[in-house]
């Protein structure tokens, strides 16, 4: 069985060289670029493909995968907003990904960022680097005994719910459906009441239809005056212009964000060397509370280890004709 990985990373290959071995059957070519219709005719002679979120698997690469005779679409993460899945459907590949691995790598780094824009860690440490010990642009607020938000209450976000809980947080939440693991301490309240309630708004839903661009100008309207908002999910669940028309109306103690609507061609690459002839990201970063991260929420050796051992699992299964919950349809 041969899986062309691409936009292979050092750790990918270290985490997925350490499970290897219990994959006798599989064979792993690794390849820098990313998965898109340019380079979709690499796979020719390989029996699946390994992509990762910032893969282009629409319509165009699939159809050039299916000349090549690939039979498998693995996604090493959980979301699949990049795949046309219907496409995939109607050429018969299967499409398979990593619905959870560990829910709470992100969850934690969800709070991380809460953490650090509220006590504004990113300016403490680097005034304590510059011998400023000034408190200047430092103050911040408890948490404790405030109300966390949370949009979309599945794996990440009950793990959010949780640590939310242990800070001793009072927490409601609005989803779809209502997690019956969360009833002990979760109220699950309408989205325009989880906006004018919530003291610390953290989205963990996915991108979809239904959920794009969910923070918007009239959604940030409806927010308390001093809100802090963390998105770990997906970039365009917020609409970024609007994003930054809010946080010049000084709506928000702080904003963490580790996805973002421009990160495709950020994420994992180096560009400390390019000037950007125009980026909203730039804009972001201008404003003294906002931090991003570049997509890092599952970035844990635990929940590199669970993607790797699934990944796998999932090739073999494809390639057995075996249909399985991480099947995507
Ligand atoms: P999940 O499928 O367990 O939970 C998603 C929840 O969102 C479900 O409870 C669902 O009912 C709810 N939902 C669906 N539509 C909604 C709507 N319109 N409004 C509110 N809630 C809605 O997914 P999981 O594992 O918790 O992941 C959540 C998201 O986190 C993923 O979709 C992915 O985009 C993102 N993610 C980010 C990572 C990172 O490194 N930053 C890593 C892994 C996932």
């Amino acid at each position: 069985m041969k899986l062309l990985f691409y936009a292979a990373k050092v750790y990918d290959k270290k985490s997925f060289g350490l499970v290897l071995e219990r994959f006798p059957g599989v064979e792993i070519e690794y390849i820098d670029h990313e998965l898109e219709p340019r380079t979709a005719p690499i796979a020719k002679g390989f029996d699946a493909v390994c992509a990762f979120v910032s893969a282009n698997v629409g319509a165009e690469t699939l159809d050039i995968l299916k000349e090549c005779g690939v039979k498998a679409v693995l996604m090493r993460c959980a979301g699949f907003n990049n795949v046309d899945v219907a496409r995939a459907k109607e050429l018969g590949i299967v499409v398979k990904r990593v619905p959870a691995y560990s829910p709470e790598s992100v969850a934690e780094l969800a709070m991380a960022l809460a953490m650090a824009v509220n006590r504004r860690l990113y300016k403490a440490y680097n005034k304590v680097r510059e011998n400023d010990y000034t408190l200047k642009g430092l103050r911040g607020v408890l948490f404790y005994g405030k109300t966390a938000g949370i949009v979309g209450t599945g794996k990440i976000g009950a793990a959010m719910a949780r640590i939310c809980r242990g800070f001793g947080m009072r927490v409601i939440a609005y989803d779809v459906y209502q997690n019956p693991a969360l009833a002990d301490f979760v109220e699950y309240v309408s989205l325009d009441e989880l906006l004018a309630q919530s003291d610390l708004i953290s989205l963990h839903c996915p991108l979809m239809d239904s959920t794009y661009h969910m923070i918007n100008l009239e959604s940030i309207k409806k927010m308390k005056d001093g809100v802090i908002l963390v998105n770990t999910s997906r970039g365009a669940l917020v609409d970024t212009d609007e994003l930054i028309q809010g946080i010049r109306m000084n709506k928000f103690l702080g904003v963490g964000l580790d996805v973002y609507e421009e990160e495709t061609g950020n994420v994992y690459e180096d560009r400390s060397d390019e000037i950007m002839e125009h980026s909203v990201t730039a804009r972001l970063l201008s404003f003294p509370n906002v931090m991003i991260t570049s997509h890092q929420g599952f970035y844990t050796m635990e929940a590199l280890a669970a993607i790797a051992e699934i990944t796998l699992q999932n090739m073999v299964d494809a390639m057995e004709g075996k249909e399985t919950p991480n099947d995507v349809k």
